[in-house]
């Protein structure tokens, strides 16, 4: 079961329109990678969970043919919990054991590893673990051992610095804990109360820590990191073309029909199908997704989505996330003014 529902408040303005999910990372929307994940660990039937955003994520995801997997989606009528994602789920669940997978999570080494420790163990669930520097941010666990004893949601003085990370392995006694508990402080029905429910009437909960690195894309400086981890793996090739005027440094794939014309590429970096970066300078941790232009401007560190311009910018750009179709240009008319046209809780920096 994956969690693609949330209203993406954390990444307003891109998610009053979009998907958080869909983002994407590298020139890959977040959730494929969890899609990815979970057919590596050999599951092949998957609930999505979804909410508003359900007619993108179809679109998207379609039948689930293209993963080789079968995929239903399920309506979760506002965005309640995890544990409500669980009862509403029900049906899609019946009596099997399953993973929950948050989808605007990223894990490196994917879940493989945990998903087969599960299947060994009798337990009545396995969550996965991740050392972290900020704890407050995410649910936090205690352990005796492999063995979980408490876990608190957002904790104010963290027992550990052991979060959940988005994936969790549940057997069918987490739908009545999840039946069980009540609603948190901000609303919703918490899977950490619903697991520590388990604890509390005395089933078996374990913790696999990862060693790799996990994001939770929930916030624009995880998914700028994301992309920078995701691109730091990437194979060099060019499928466009790149110009003898151009320079390309390092690691940098130029994806079918992109265009590159004296312009200097420094890697990490991808620039996507049919995009033009035209007189630019592309620096390292930067994903430009399909049908972009980039002309007479500096970008770097940013993700930058489709069908977007950016069209002689003086300064460099950096450590930003531009939507769909968004065109930055520089006017030439005078009065000599800025002109935006942003929307909700967009975030502009001048210099
Ligand atoms: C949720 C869970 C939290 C977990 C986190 C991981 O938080 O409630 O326990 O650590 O995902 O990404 P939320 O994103 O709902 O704030």
């Amino acid at each position: 079961m994956i969690l693609s529902g949330g209203e993406g408040t954390r990444l307003r303005p891109i998610t009053h329109t979009s998907a958080k999910q869909l983002v994407p990372v590298a020139n890959k929307p977040i959730l494929f990678y969890g899609l990815e994940s979970l057919r590596e660990a050999g599951i092949n039937d998957i609930g999505i969970i979804v909410g508003d955003t359900e007619d993108e994520i179809r679109e998207a995801v379609g039948d689930g043919s293209a993963w080789g997997v079968e995929v239903t989606y399920i309506r979760q009528e506002a965005p309640l919990g995890l544990a409500h994602a669980v009862l509403t789920a029900a049906d899609f669940l019946a009596d099997t054991p399953f993973v929950m997978y948050l989808g605007d999570n990223l894990i490196k080494e994917g879940i493989a590893a945990f998903v087969d420790e599960f299947r060994r163990k009798d337990v009545d669930a396995l969550i996965l673990l991740a050392h972290v520097t900020e704890p407050q941010r995410f649910g936090v666990a205690k352990l005796d051992g492999t063995r979980i004893v408490e876990l608190v949601e957002k904790p104010k003085d963290p027992p550990s610095d052991l979060a959940l990370v988005g994936a969790y392995m549940f057997r069918p006694s987490i739908l009545d804990a999840s039946q069980a508990i009540k609603p948190s402080w901000r609303n919703e029905l918490e899977i950490t109360d619903a697991i520590q429910h388990l604890i509390d009437g005395g089933r078996r909960v374990e913790a696999h820590i990862i060693e790799g690195w996990w994001k939770d894309t929930g916030h624009l400086e995880d998914l700028l990191e994301a992309n920078r981890m995701v691109l730091e793996g990437i194979e060099p090739r060019c499928e466009g073309s790149i110009d003898a005027a151009s320079r390309v440094d390092g690691r940098v794939v130029v994806e079918e029909g992109a265009e590159v014309v004296r312009s200097n590429l420094r890697g990490p970096a991808i620039v996507g199908r049919d995009s033009r970066i035209v007189d630019s300078y592309i620096g390292p941790f930067t994903s430009i997704y399909y049908g972009v232009t980039v002309e007479g401007s500096e970008l770097e560190h940013s993700i930058v989505m489709e069908n977007s311009s950016i069209v002689n910018i003086p300064g460099r750009i950096e450590d930003s996330l531009i939507g769909k179709n968004v065109e930055i240009t520089r006017a030439q008319t005078r009065p000599k003014t800025f002109r935006f046209v942003l929307g909700d809780n967009s975030r502009v920096g001048l210099i």
